[in-house]
C-alpha cells in the first residue's frame, strides 16, 4: 500500500514531500496537528481529549512559534503527535501558517514517521483555500534539502506525509501546490548549483529538457546569432569567460487571442566582477547571479504545467562575467541591439548590460508586458534588506499587480521611486548612457538603465532580487541556500486570481 503511494510522488524531480489528502487518521504513526488557539475546543480534531488536557496544563501549547511532540500509546500502536501552535486564528494569516508548516516540516522528518497525517482545521475549514495553499507550499518547501553535491545524503526522509480534508475537492488545490512547490525547488536547485556546475550552456540543457517535456517552443541563441541580431552588450559581458553565453527563449501558448507577458531573468553563471574585479570575501556567493533567469524558467514550467490559460514568453540572458584577456575593459564603449551606446565604467555592473538586449529582444517578441527580474544590486540589500524584493516601474498598474500578487504568494516587493531626474545620472558625456552611476540611488539607476532598452509605452517593471535570492539562515519555509524568489510571484501574476 505504501509502496504504491510512494510511487505517485516518485515522479516528482527531487526528494521532497509531495502532499495530498486523505481522511483517515487511524493508518499514520505520526499525527501532526497544527493549532490556533481555538482549535482546542474543537472536537473534530484527533486525540481532541487528549489535545485539551494538554493544553489546560501549557497555556502556551497553541501560541505562535511554538511546537511540542508527545509520544502516545493509543488502541492502535504507538504513535507520534507533533503539536504546532499558531496563536489567534483571527491574527493568522495564510503567509503565517506557510512559515509555521515550513518549521513544521522539519520536525516530521525528524520524527521519520512511515505515515504523517497533517492536520490544520484553518487549512480545511477555509473556502478561499488560501490557509490551505499556504500550508502545503509551507510543508514541502521548508523540507527542501539542496544535497545534490554530496556523496552520501544521512538520514533521508521517506515518509509519506498527507493532508487531512474531509473535502476531496481539494485535490486540485494540492496538485496546484504540488507543482508550484516543485517548480520553486527546480529554481532553487539551479541557483544552488556552483558555477562550475551550471554555466550558459547548462541553463540551456535545462531549458531545452523542460521545452520537450511540457511541449514549449524553444530558441537558443549563442554568439554568432547574437552577433547577427547586434547584441552588443550582452555580448561584451560575456566575452571575457570561455564559455559562451546564451540567450534562451521559452514560449508557452495557452491561450489563442491574449497578450503575451514576457518574463526576463538575469543569468550570470558567475559575478566575478570581470576587470572590476570583486573582492575575494563573499565572491562565492556570486554563484547565484543567475538566480533571475532560473526564477523566469521555474515560472513558466509552473505555468504551462497548469496548463494556465495565459500567453508568457520567458528569456533568460545567460553569460559568465569573468576578467581575460578578451575581456570588456571599463572605459569600453558598446553598442546595444536597439542602437544605444553604452559607456562601461564598471564592468560589474554587468546585469544590466544582458538585461538590455534581453528585454528588447522581449519587445521584438510582441509582449505587452514585460518584467525583468535580477540579483542586479548590492545596493538593494541597504535599501531594503533580505526580506524585500525592489521594483522599478513605468507603471502604476503593474507594480500593484506584483506586489499584490507577492502578498498571496508570500513575497514581499516594495517599489521605489523613478523620477525622471534619475535618468540624468546614467547619461554620458561620450555616450548614450553610463552602466554605472556610483552608489547614490543604486538600486533606481540599475533599474532605469533598462528601461532605456524596452520599448516606449509597453508596460514594463524591474524586480531586483540582489538581497532576497539566497537565504542567510534556515527559517519557515525557507531553508539556507537559494529562496526561489519570483517563482511563487510570477505564477500567481499571470494566474491573476
Ligand atoms: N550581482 C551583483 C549584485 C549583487 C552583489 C547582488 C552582492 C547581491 C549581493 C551585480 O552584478 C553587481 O556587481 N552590482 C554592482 C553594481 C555597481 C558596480 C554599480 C554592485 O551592486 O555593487
Ligand atoms: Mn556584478
Ligand atoms: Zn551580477
Amino acid at each position: 500500500m505504501i509502496a504504491d503511494e510512494k510511487k505517485e510522488i516518485d515522479n516528482f524531480y527531487n526528494n521532497f514531500l509531495a502532499v495530498k489528502a486523505v481522511q483517515c487518521i487511524e493508518e499514520n504513526d505520526v499525527i501532526t496537528l497544527l493549532l490556533t488557539k481555538e482549535d482546542i475546543t474543537n472536537h473534530e480534531i484527533p486525540y481532541s481529549d487528549l489535545i485539551k488536557r494538554l493544553a489546560d496544563k501549557d497555556k502556551k501549547m497553541c501560541d505562535a512559534g511554538n511546537t511540542c511532540s508527545i509520544i502516545f500509546d493509543s488502541a492502535s500502536g504507538l504513535k507520534k503527535i507533533i503539536i504546532t501552535g499558531l496563536g489567534d486564528a483571527e491574527k493568522l494569516t495564510p503567509n503565517d501558517l506557510r512559515k509555521a508548516a515550513g518549521e513544521t516540516t522539519r520536525t516530521i522528518m525528524k520524527a521519520r514517521g512511515e505515515k504523517t497525517l497533517v492536520f490544520s482545521p484553518v487549512a480545511v475549514s477555509n473556502n478561499d483555500h488560501m490557509y490551505l495553499r499556504a500550508l502545503l507550499e509551507g510543508l514541502i518547501l521548508g523540507s527542501y534539502e539542496f544535497n545534490e553535491c554530496k556523496s552520501e545524503v544521512a538520514n533521508k526522509f521517506d515518509g509519506l506525509v498527507q493532508v487531512y480534508s474531509k473535502d476531496i475537492k481539494v485535490n486540485d488545490i494540492i496538485a496546484e501546490a504540488n507543482i508550484l512547490c516543485e517548480s520553486i525547488i527546480w529554481t532553487r536547485n539551479l541557483v544552488n548549483r556552483p558555477g562550475n556546475i551550471v554555466q550558459p550552456q547548462n541553463i540551456a540543457d535545462e531549458a531545452l529538457l523542460m521545452s520537450e517535456k511540457l511541449g514549449l517552443e524553444c530558441e537558443i541563441l549563442g554568439t554568432d546569432a547574437m552577433r547577427e541580431k547586434a547584441m552588443g552588450a550582452l555580448l561584451a559581458v560575456g566575452k571575457g569567460s570561455d564559455a559562451e553565453p546564451k540567450l534562451i527563449t521559452l514560449k508557452y501558448q495557452g491561450s489563442v487571442n491574449s497578450d503575451w507577458i514576457a518574463l526576463v531573468g538575469k543569468g550570470i553563471t558567475f559575478d566575478s566582477g570581470g576587470i572590476s574585479i570583486k573582492p575575494e570575501a563573499g565572491m562565492g556567493e556570486m554563484k547565484d547571479d543567475m538566480a533571475g533567469a532560473a526564477a523566469v524558467l521555474g515560472a513558466i514550467r509552473a505555468i504551462a504545467e497548469m496548463k494556465l490559460p495565459c500567453n508568457v514568453i520567458a528569456i533568460a540572458a545567460c553569460a559568465e562575467n569573468m576578467p581575460s584577456g578578451t575581456a570588456t575593459r571599463p572605459g569600453d564603449i558598446i553598442k546595444a541591439a536597439n542602437g544605444k551606446t553604452i559607456e562601461v565604467v564598471s564592468t560589474d555592473a554587468e546585469g544590466r548590460m544582458v538585461l538590455a538586449d534581453a528585454v528588447w529582444y522581449a519587445c521584438r517578441q510582441g509582449a505587452s508586458k514585460v518584467i525583468d527580474i535580477a540579483t542586479l544590486t548590492g545596493a538593494v540589500i541597504i535599501a531594503l534588506g533580505n526580506e524585500t524584493a525592489a521594483i522599478v516601474s513605468n507603471n502604476d498598474n503593474l507594480c500593484e499587480e506584483i506586489i499584490s500578487a507577492g502578498k498571496t504568494a508570500g513575497e514581499n516587493y516594495w517599489r521605489l521611486p523613478s523620477l525622471p531626474e534619475c535618468k540624468e545620472a546614467i547619461k554620458s558625456d561620450i555616450a548614450d548612457l553610463l552602466n554605472s552611476a556610483g552608489r547614490p540611488g543604486g538600486v533606481i539607476t540599475g533599474g532605469l538603465f533598462i528601461g532605456e532598452f524596452v520599448d516606449e509605452n509597453i508596460p514594463w517593471a524591474h524586480i531586483d532580487i540582489g538581497g532576497t535570492s539566497t537565504a542567510q539562515k534556515t527559517n519557515g519555509y525557507l531553508v539556507k541556500g537559494a529562496t526561489g524568489i519570483g517563482v511563487a510571484t510570477l505564477v500567481q501574476l499571470v494566474k491573476g486570481k
